[in-house]
C-alpha cells in the first residue's frame, strides 16, 4: 500500500503536458531548497480541470517547475513548508527515480517508488521522507504550493477529501 506516501488522480493534464517544452524554456528560475524552481502563471495551470477543483476547497498559492540536473541525487528530506504536492512530470523520456523511503537502522532505509506515467498527478506527501535520483537528463516537474502550510494542513485531510469526491484513480 503507497497511500501514505503518493496517489494518482483520474483526470490527467490537458494544458500543461501540452506546453511542457514551452514552459521549461524560461530565465525565470530561482534558488529555492536547493533546487532550480521557476513559477507559472495562474493563468496556466487554473485551466486544468483537476487544480481548479483543488484550488477551490484548498486554494493553490502557486504553481511551479522544478528542475534536477543530470547525475543528482536530492537527498532524502522532508519540505520546508509544504505538507502536501501536486506533482506532474514534464520530461517523459528522462531516466529519475522518486523514492519514498522508510529508515531501517542508521543506514538503510527501505523504500518505494512512484512511477510517474504520462500526463498524470500525483498527491505527494512531502512530509514523509523522500528524495530523487536523476541520471544523465534535466527533469522538469509541475508542482504546487497550497496556501495553507504544514502547520495548518496535513497530506492526510487533503487525501481524505480527495478520495471522498472520488477524484483518485483507484
Ligand atoms: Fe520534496
Amino acid at each position: 500500500m503507497t497511500d501514505q506516501y503518493y496517489k494518482k488522480f483520474k483526470i490527467t493534464s490537458t494544458i500543461i503536458s501540452s506546453l511542457s517544452e514551452s514552459l521549461i524554456q524560461n530565465d525565470a528560475w530561482e534558488r529555492n531548497y536547493g533546487l532550480d524552481t521557476c513559477i507559472i502563471s495562474d493563468k496556466i495551470w487554473c485551466k486544468e480541470p483537476l487544480l481548479a477543483t483543488l484550488d477551490n476547497r484548498f486554494p493553490i498559492d502557486f504553481g511551479f517547475l522544478i528542475r534536477i540536473p543530470p547525475n543528482t541525487v536530492y537527498n532524502w528530506h522532508l519540505d520546508g513548508v509544504r505538507a502536501a504536492g501536486v506533482n506532474l512530470k514534464l520530461t517523459q523520456d528522462t531516466h529519475s527515480h522518486t523514492l519514498f523511503g522508510e529508515p531501517l537502522d542508521d543506514w538503510n532505509d527501505k523504500f518505494v517508488e512512484l512511477e510517474y506515467d504520462d500526463n498524470s498527478f500525483y498527491l505527494l506527501n512531502t512530509q514523509h521522507r523522500h528524495c530523487v535520483v536523476n541520471f544523465d537528463k534535466y527533469r522538469y516537474m509541475f508542482s504546487v504550493q497550497f496556501a495553507q502550510t504544514k502547520e495548518h494542513i496535513t497530506y492526510q485531510e487533503i487525501y481524505e477529501w480527495c478520495s471522498l469526491k472520488g477524484l483518485f484513480d483507484e
